[in-house]
């Protein structure tokens, strides 16, 4: 059954997402909606032949092909007031941005439970490449309590929303890998770099060397999840899978776009909206 998706936010997450959707034949764009006509990412979409506005949600809500999803690609202060607007109007909301508003979902780990809500929060990007593995690495070492996972992405790939959201990041992406893995004390670190050329999305995920009582299993459930998330990822890689280095152990992956809006050093917009993408299609 074809899914109406409506996309909120024609930023660099947005029209990733929205280039992404438009390779799915299940799914129909019925609006992408900002608040400034002159916006780059209208006039994609518009050269695209898609619907758009610059009225924000409230065109979305008035349009007569109603759509079954909204995806909130704005910024976190916005989510509250748009979840209400589509909860009132009876569209399930997918967030995008860190506002820890609705369930949190990482789909190799949560899915079915997550689809059952209304709000579904998409975490981002460190947190889809890192709880896959930090659930691994729990599950193999019952007592670990402690997990650091820093995150790089490109200045190229951060939009506006993002550098006002980085402390929304953190403590959304610190609060999802603490309730979906049960891991108690969590550190996690985003670097934005400038490089030129722009470098590709990393994951670093770093634990104490004495808390891996069972490494061969620990490696065994790391590739399980890798490839559990590989199934709607494609450009998941793993750099280390996992490797002690004095006290520290590390586990590292790297994540290729698939040049749908930037080029594939955009692993951070990747892997976020496949994971988005996973959920409309299981909805
Ligand atoms: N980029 C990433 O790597 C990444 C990864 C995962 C999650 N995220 C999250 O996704 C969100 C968007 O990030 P981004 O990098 O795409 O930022 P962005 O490029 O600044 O995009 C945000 C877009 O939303 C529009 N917007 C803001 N408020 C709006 C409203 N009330 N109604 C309609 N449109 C509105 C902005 O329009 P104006 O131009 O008029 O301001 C802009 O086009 C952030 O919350 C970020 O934390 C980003």
């Amino acid at each position: 059954m074809t899914k109406k998706v409506a996309i909120l936010g024609p930023g660099n997450i947005g029209c990733d997402l929205l280039c992404k959707c438009l390779k799915e034949e299940e799914i129909e764009v019925v609006m992408f909606a900002g608040r400034n006509y002159n916006s780059k990412g209208l006039r994609l979409a518009s050269s695209l032949g898609v619907p758009i506005t610059d009225r924000s949600i409230d065109a979305i809500i008035k349009l007569k092909n109603k759509p079954d999803i909204i995806v909130d690609a704005t910024s976190a202060i916005y989510h509250k007031s748009h979840y209400e607007v589509a909860k009132k109007n009876k569209i399930l909301i997918i967030d995008m941005t860190p506002a820890n508003y609705g369930i949190s979902c990482c789909p190799a780990i949560n899915l079915t439970e997550c689809i059952k809500e209304d709000n579904i929060n998409m975490i981002s990007c460190g947190g889809q490449s890192s709880i896959p593995i930090c659930y691994a690495i729990k599950a193999s070492n019952a007592d670990l309590d402690y997990i650091e996972v820093v995150s790089t992405i490109s200045s190229a790939s951060a939009g506006l929303a993002t550098r006002r959201n980085i402390s929304n990041y953190i403590n959304t992406t610190e609060n999802a890998i603490m309730n979906l893995t049960g891991i108690k004390n969590v550190k996690v670190i985003i670097n934005i770099s400038p490089a030129i050329p722009p470098i590709r999305m990393k994951t670093s995920i770093f634990v104490e060397t004495q808390q891996i009582i069972n490494y061969q299993e620990t490696i065994a459930n790391i590739k399980l999840m890798s490839d559990k998330t590989r199934e709607y990822v494609k450009g998941l890689k793993n750099i280390i899978i996992l490797k002690s280095f004095g006290e520290k152990t590390l586990s590292q992956i790297e994540i290729i776009g698939s040049g749908d809006y930037f080029e594939e050093y955009a692993g951070n917009l990747e892997i976020i909206n496949c994971a988005a993408l996973k959920v409309i299609k299981n909805l």
